[in-house]
């Protein structure tokens, strides 16, 4: 089952952990994960994927202006009404906004008719409640790179459960 993760990233951070839940997924049976920037995503691929995450940087505790302006454009095109889609931010500081991004694209999502999860409290430990955050700078971001795993293991799962024959 093909899954699409698509950020935005200036300096790599949202790249990174986008990446690290990519490898999550991919270590489901059953589950082909790829991961895009924005600007060049496999329009195709990421189409027929029926799981996609966002990603963006927080800036001024939002998400970026690019990110915005993708889900006002680009991200029609990738058709997610009916498909399993859930969102992570990267962030300087813990306090910074990181859950609000997700909020923002977790909207975008309902918006489009998308169904959203993250797994919640009910996956255990590590608890990611509405998506993962990875802290740059004031924290070594590669601290973050398990709960990026998990959360990819837990939305690929999911997506095999509702859309798996
Ligand atoms: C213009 C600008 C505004 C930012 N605003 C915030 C902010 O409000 N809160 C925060 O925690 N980090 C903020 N940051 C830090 C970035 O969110 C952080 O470094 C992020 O990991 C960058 O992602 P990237 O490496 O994928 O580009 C800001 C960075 C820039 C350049």
């Amino acid at each position: 089952m093909k899954m699409s993760v698509i950020y935005h990233s200036v300096t790599g951070n949202t790249k990174r952990m986008g990446d690290c839940i990519v490898s999550g997924m991919n270590s489901v049976e059953g589950a082909e994960a790829r991961s895009f920037p924005i600007d060049a995503i496999d329009e195709e691929f990421a189409k027929d994927s029926k799981c996609i995450i966002f990603g963006s940087p927080i800036y001024t505790a939002h998400i970026t202006g690019q990110m915005v302006d993708f889900f006002l454009d680009g991200a029609r095109k990738l058709q997610l009404a009916g498909k399993l889609t859930g969102a992570y931010t990267t962030a300087q500081y813990v306090h910074g906004g990181g859950d609000l991004g997700i909020r923002d694209m977790l909207d975008y999502c309902m918006t489009m008719g998308a169904l959203v999860y993250s797994g919640g409290s009910a996956e255990g430990k590590p608890v990611i409640h509405l998506g993962p955050i990875g802290i740059d700078n004031t924290m070594d971001i590669e601290q973050f790179v398990p709960y990026f795993e998990a959360y990819g293991r837990r939305m690929a799962q999911m997506a095999l459960k509702l859309f798996g024959e």
